[in-house]
């Protein structure tokens, strides 16, 4: 019997996000900032960003949402070199310092960012994130990663990356202690503010959290009083097993990067079957899958688009990109080489062998590489309709609640997606025709609580 939340049920709006990096070469075909129409060269100035989070704002996007990475993709080659060449993930500026400005400037967006566990003090994090829920009215989620770049944990005092299991362990500490500030540390009446009585806060009401742990000893109080969501939304990207038991207990949304439909309805199943065992319901745990359109009003005008993509899309990137993410390194390896089968980086970036029992070899990452249409996400070319007919029946069988939205060009791809999927989308009910108030949280859930469930992990740490 399948678990999901959604059996059956009639089309309704599924979610949507646009998928971003502060970043020249954004993840996934990270060399087409070399397209004419292509503006990604603007990263570092602010209206780049306010511009693009205006189109989303203004089409009623669920979420405007940031990746981030703390090293530079050095793991081809043995150099940064190809990374910096390509910009592949590269510069990488600092997510969270654009979110506040965006903000201002948008009425409904909500955002999600990515900030590591394995990098981060939780303390400081807890802080900026209320600091930022305070000042986006409660539109803010954070993409919970353990990160996979040795590079990173160079830039952090540690010789190599921690290893896969042992950063979610140390995730897990992370996660308790964040819990702890954000739920446990200010009792929902501690904050009075009342002039007359000269009384801001109850010193009684807010209290130091004294958490000491393997990777953590942390006294508080939380420097922050109570934020609209206190806890942002959890989202998690990481779909090894390790992951998805993470994803169970603690996500509130899951960012996924597969496109096989069925494969996505498996992980899924086994994610809302182990959220239930923890008391959660199924529908606890929303989802977004990766995609990336290429779409024009006739399939001779999207075939044309795609050939001036395909003109700017370079493989040698994309290998630097497989080399990061996995820890790969295909320019050590001649084409009919297998490859290394275990890695510490993302497992779940490695392709798989193709059933065939034979190992993976350099020259199938590079076959599977080669054009802009392939890799390894869900990737639609067509006119609208198509689009949309196709996001319809992925959704329907991979049970997915939605999709990120990756730019091939910025913002050449949320503009046709705006302009012309949408209108499709909704011609099926499958996109929403009003935007979305409140708090981010409560837009996701039946019952409209910007708060976590009682149900919910972090909800235990509750101030009594
Ligand atoms: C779809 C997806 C997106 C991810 N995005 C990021 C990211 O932006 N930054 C980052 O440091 N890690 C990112 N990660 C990886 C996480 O760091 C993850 O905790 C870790 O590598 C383990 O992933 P795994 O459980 O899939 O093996 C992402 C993972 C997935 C599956």
């Amino acid at each position: 019997m399948s678990t999901s939340p959604h059996p059956g049920a009639d089309p309704k709006p599924l979610l949507f996000a646009l998928y971003e990096q502060a970043s020249v070469g954004c993840g996934g075909a990270p060399s087409l900032w070399t397209h004419p129409a292509d503006e990604r060269l603007g990263i570092n100035s602010l209206s780049y960003w306010s511009s693009l989070a205006r189109i989303a704002d203004q089409a009623n996007l669920d979420m405007l949402f940031f990746a981030d990475v703390l090293g530079f993709y050095d793991g081809y080659g043995g150099t940064a070199d190809a990374a910096l060449k390509w910009a592949v993930e590269a510069p990488a500026n600092d997510p969270l310092m654009i979110i506040p400005a965006l903000a201002a400037v948008t009425e409904n967006l909500a955002f999600g960012v990515t900030v590591s566990t394995s990098y981060e003090h939780p303390f400081t994090h807890a802080r900026r994130f209320s600091t930022l829920d305070h000042l986006s009215n409660g539109r803010v989620g954070w993409n919970i990663v353990t990160s996979y770049l040795n590079s990173a944990a160079r830039n952090f005092g540690l010789e190599q990356m921690i290893k896969h299991n042992d950063r979610y362990e140390r995730a897990e500490e992370f996660l308790d202690v964040v819990y702890k500030l954000w739920e446990g540390s200010w009792a929902q009446d501690a904050v009075v503010a009342d002039k007359s009585r000269q009384l801001y806060a109850q010193g009684e009401r807010v209290r130091p959290i004294n958490h000491v742990g393997e990777h953590y000893r942390v006294a508080g109080p939380h420097l922050s009083s109570p934020s609209p969501q206190r806890t942002p939304l959890l989202i998690q990207a990481g779909w090894s097993g390790r992951g998805r038991e993470f994803a169970a207990k603690h996500a509130e949304l899951i960012f996924i990067a597969k496109s096989n439909p069925l494969e996505i309805r498996q992980g899924l199943d086994e994610i809302w079957a182990q959220a239930q065992a923890r008391g959660r319901q199924a529908d606890d745990v929303k989802s977004l899958t990766v995609l990336r359109i290429v779409t024009a009003k006739t399939e001779i005008e999207a075939q044309r688009k795609y050939e001036q993509l395909q003109s700017n899309y370079h493989l040698q990137a994309q290998l630097v990109s497989y080399a990061g993410d996995t820890g790969i390194d295909i320019s050590r390896y001649a084409d009919n080489e297998p490859l290394a089968t275990h890695t510490e980086g993302l497992t779940s970036y490695m392709m798989r062998p193709d059933g065939s029992g034979k190992p993976l070899t350099a020259g199938d990452v590079k076959q599977r590489f080669a054009s802009v249409t392939r890799g390894t996400d869900l990737i639609l070319v067509g006119t609208p309709e198509q689009v949309a007919q196709r996001i319809e029946v992925h959704a329907a069988i991979s049970g997915t609640s939605g999709y990120m939205i990756n730019p091939l060009i910025s913002p050449g791809s949320l503009e046709d997606f705006v302009e012309l999927v949408i209108p499709a989308l909704q011609k099926r009910g499958l996109y929403r025709t009003q935007p979305q108030s409140g708090t981010l949280r409560s837009r996701l859930r039946n019952d409209g609580s910007s708060y976590l469930p009682a149900s919910a992990h972090g909800a235990s740490f509750r101030f009594a």
